[in-house]
């Protein structure tokens, strides 16, 4: 009975029409991360940072869930041993694809953050600069969202889970921030077998033992069904 950890990036969202961050013409290229994902950039123009994530918020709401997430909570559903998908992703389209052990990494556009209380509860479609939180009443809400240089969620219960894993798969990733860069290497002290699925070698795609090339609605769905045949 293996254990299975997934990181998940961008990558398994692209065919559902969500955006990418690192695409010549991606979200990064079109937008500074300095202005919309740091709290120095909230500080500065809160409308900005909103109106980036209310239109992040919709683009998610207009996407369905493709077979490559649809595969990845068969796999959880099937598989004897856990299966734990970890994403970097803050749209919602894993657990619309019936993924249930998720873990948001970098927070979720469906979630606001008290910046005074830390209290959290769902996001309006249209968040607004200024919108009170309703525990404290603080004009601090702000979308739940990890920025560049604040921690990424769950840490401690990924490590963990890193430590027992069997295999380790990254999809859709382009290996270039950290902590979740440093995953595969972490899988593979702890004697994982582990396997890149995407479009091109990640920047860290030197690390992983294989690597499985192409669009992850063909990719994913392949990888799941060997599994799953293997027992
Ligand atoms: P990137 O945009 O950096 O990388 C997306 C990766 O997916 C690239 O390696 C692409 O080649 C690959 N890809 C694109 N289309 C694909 C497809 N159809 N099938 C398979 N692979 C495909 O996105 P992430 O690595 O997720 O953080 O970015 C990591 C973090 O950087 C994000 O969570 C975000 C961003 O800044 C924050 O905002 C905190």
């Amino acid at each position: 009975m293996s254990n299975i950890v997934i990181l998940t990036g961008a990558g398994i969202s692209a065919e559902s029409g969500i955006e990418t961050f690192r695409a010549e013409t991606g979200l990064w290229a079109q937008h500074r991360v300095e202005d919309v994902a740091t709290p120095e950039g909230f500080l500065r123009d809160p409308k900005l940072v909103v109106d980036f994530y209310n239109e992040r918020r919709a683009q998610a709401a207009g996407a369905t869930p493709n077979t490559a997430h649809e595969a990845l909570a068969r796999l959880e559903a099937a598989h004897r041993g856990d299966v734990l998908v970890v994403t970097q992703n803050v749209d919602d389209l894993h657990e619309r694809g019936g993924t249930k052990n998720l873990i948001h990494m970098h927070g979720a556009l469906n979630s606001a953050l008290c910046g005074a209380c830390d209290h959290r509860w769902p996001a309006p479609m249209q968040m607004a600069a200024g919108d009170t939180c309703p525990a404290c009443s603080a004009p601090m809400a702000r979308p739940d969202i990890v920025w560049f240089g604040e921690m990424p969620y769950q840490m401690d219960r990924i490590f963990t889970a890193l430590g027992n894993a069997d295999i380790f798969a990254a999809i859709g990733t382009s290996g270039n921030v950290y902590p979740a860069a440093g995953f595969v290497a972490e899988a593979a002290r702890a004697g994982a077998h582990t396997l890149e699925i995407n479009l091109e070698p990640s920047a860290v795609g030197s690390q992983f033992n294989e690597a499985l090339l192409g669009p992850a609605t063909q990719t994913v769905t392949t990888w799941v069904d060997e599994i799953l045949s293997a027992g």
